[in-house]
């Protein structure tokens, strides 16, 4: 994230020069003094015992219950779901700091016009579904299908009428302009000549919001047999597919204090659960769920519950899918429905009491995947061929797991199953890894979860990118800092190291950093006495960490040495000659390796 880019750097400075983090922490939670930090109940997550730390030196919080933690400007952006400049100008106000008004202006100028004019259609669609004519077929599609007054009012459901331009000539009214409806996604440009037209019409509306409960986008849905049955908003500079949830706005308290999301597929089936009173859950939009989503969930939930119909879980993709979200942080769940059913039609038969048991029953994704993959084989028969294929299948599930404790325990639930020794298993699956093609996906899966495993080294590098400028400068010069062994710790290290370049220190450096980055440097600085203190100490780590760049760097020379040769590629290996030398004379290699 390019945080606060916008924002004038000594502004920054003068809010975070007035808001102490134990002052502003302490207006959400209570805290009590123990030794030189403060604790209290972490705001982030469920929890009885204190594990929220809040240090007044550093200026820093870490909770070592979910792992939140930052500076004051990530603890504001956490409580208030506002992004980086959003939250300087909450504590801004909060300080008292007044705002240049020139600031608003540019390119957040134009968002907000953009907000502005969504939340205008929303309200429109809402008066449309209320008025006493108009709106009388889509209340009644509403009333037969069982949607509460209250449960439309929650979700602020409307009606788009069904002219051609009944919405757009009520935007210009209101002083926006046809191209600017088109941006957001209401209208479409007439096909020859000029004009527009009304994107959604004789639709029931649902109102898609962000966490901050901004709208961003819409779903449609026909009133009867129409075709498409919903119509979504499309790609707008606000709204994209597969990054929003529906319901998550008026789902995030509840979802909070239970510590747990449920996802359904539908935006009725969100409604329905509300109005029966299951107020945790959330709508994934017709897409699997994403990574994305499931991030956003996992800021708000230890638990997310996947409610889907048997039909679309045992479907392949969907459980392709899912397997990425194995180690995705909070745990998850599956919740089956019975064939035929979805959340929507399985409320109305079986009630709140049905749910309930449903959800009483949900089974960790892992045995989900394990047992909906294994069923497909008829293993009673003891059949070499089929127990063969069965692992194969699994081996993916299998190899993705990180815990060692869940290792063990699924790798003999599976060889229960498919007949194997837990060692005979064990060795099918080194196989398996060893001549499978899969390596990719394999790969692709470990870099995501290794998150607990970062290095020791990695994370006293890390600490002293932080705490020591000069420890920053020296590893940025050497071009150390992209062998770390993942992406977005390179990233990482580059924003502190940037910070550090500045002379900065400290809660400063972490500006830059997403929530979650800011929350693994804040751990790492709050674990101080693991931390290497001395300059021998300092040296002994700054060496070896260079030392590792330095093999890394050989390495990479000769894979591509020998790539470069395979291809005759005279040009790419005097390249390669070229960044030996920097390497060698101690410059920073230039970019491309
Ligand atoms: P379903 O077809 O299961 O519909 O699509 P549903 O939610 O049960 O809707 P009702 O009960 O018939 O009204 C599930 C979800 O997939 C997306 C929508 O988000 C829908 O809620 N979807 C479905 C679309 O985006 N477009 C479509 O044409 C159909
Ligand atoms: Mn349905």
């Amino acid at each position: 994230m390019s945080a606060g880019g916008r924002i004038d750097p000594d502004l920054i400075e003068q809010v975070r020069t007035a808001s102490d983090i134990v002052a502003v922490a302490g207006e959400y939670v209570r805290l009590t003094k123990a030794g030189r930090s403060y604790k209290g109940l972490c705001p982030f997550h469920h929890e009885r015992t204190p594990s929220f730390t809040v240090s007044p030196e550093k200026q820093l919080f870490y909770c070592f219950g979910c792992g939140a933690g930052g500076n004051v400007f990530h603890l504001v952006m956490r409580l208030e779901k506002l992004d980086f400049p959003e939250a300087v100008r909450r504590l801004a106000q909060r300080a008292g700091i007044p705002l240049p008004e020139s600031r608003e202006k540019g390119d957040g100028g134009e968002k907000k016009r953009w907000l502005g004019l969504l939340e205008v259609a929303a309200r429109f669609y809402r008066q449309c579904l209320q008025e006493e004519g108009l709106g009388r077929r889509a209340r009644d599609y509403l009333a037969g299908r069982g949607v509460s007054p209250e449960a439309q009012e929650k979700f602020e459901l409307g009606y788009a009428p069904p002219e051609w331009d009944r919405l757009l000539r009520f935007l210009v009214g209101k002083g926006y302009r046809p191209d600017e409806a088109e941006t957001v996604g209401l209208v479409a440009a007439r096909g020859k000549g000029s004009g527009y037209y009304d994107r959604f019409r004789d639709r029931i509306i649902f109102p898609i919001r962000d966490l901050q409960g901004r709208v961003v986008g819409f779903g449609g849905r026909a009133l009867g047999e129409g075709t498409p049955k919903y119509l979504n908003s499309p790609e707008t500079p606000l709204y994209h597919k597969g990054q929003h949830l529906f319901g998550l706005f008026q789902a995030r308290e509840a979802i909070r204090s239970e510590g747990r999301a449920v996802l359904v597929e539908g935006y009725l089936d969100a409604v329905m659960a509300h109005q029966c009173g299951f107020g945790n859950v959330v709508a994934s939009l017709g897409t699997a769920l994403t990574e994305e989503q499931a991030r956003l969930l996992g800021r708000l939930a230890q638990e997310i519950v996947l409610c889907y119909d048997a039909d679309t879980a045992g479907a392949e993709a969907t459980l392709r899918g899912l397997h990425l979200l194995q180690n995705a942080g909070p745990e998850v769940r599956v919740m089956v429905l019975p064939a035929g059913e979805d959340p929507d039609s399985f409320l109305r038969k079986e009630g709140p009491a049905g749910w309930n048991r449903a959800l009483a029953e949900a089974v960790p994704l892992t045995r989900y995947l394990i047992d909906s993959l294994l069923a497909r084989f008829d293993l009673s028969r003891g059949d070499e061929l089929v127990r063969a294929k069965a692992v194969r299948a699994v081996a993916p599930v299998l190899a993705g797991l990180v815990s060692p404790a869940e290792r063990r325990i699924y790798l003999e639930r599976v060889a229960g199953q498919v007949g194997l020794s837990p060692k005979g298993l064990e060795g099918e699956l080194e196989r398996w890894r060893n001549n499978s093609r899969n390596n990719l996906s394999l790969e692709r899966n470990t870099r995501n979860n290794t998150q607990p495993a970062l290095s020791k080294l990695e994370e006293d590098i890390l600490y002293l990118l932080a705490t020591r400028p000069s420890v920053a400068r020296r590893l940025r010069q050497g071009g150390a800092l992209d062998s770390f062994s993942r992406a977005e710790l390179c990233r990482v290290a580059q924003a502190l190291a940037e910070r550090a370049a500045e002379g900065k220190a400290g809660a400063h450096c972490l500006d830059e950093l997403d929530p979650e980055a800011a929350g693994l440097v804040a751990r790492i600085m709050e674990e101080e006495e693991l931390r290497p203190q001395g300059e021998e100490a300092i040296e002994e780590v700054v060496a070896r960490f260079e030392a590792r760049a330095l093999v890394r760097s050989l390495r990479r020379l000769q894979s591509e040495i020998g790539a470069a040769e395979q291809r005759k590629d005279l040009a790419g290996l005097h390249r390669v000659v070229l960044r030996y030398k920097a390497l060698r004379d101690g410059r920073k290699p230039a970019a491309g390796g």
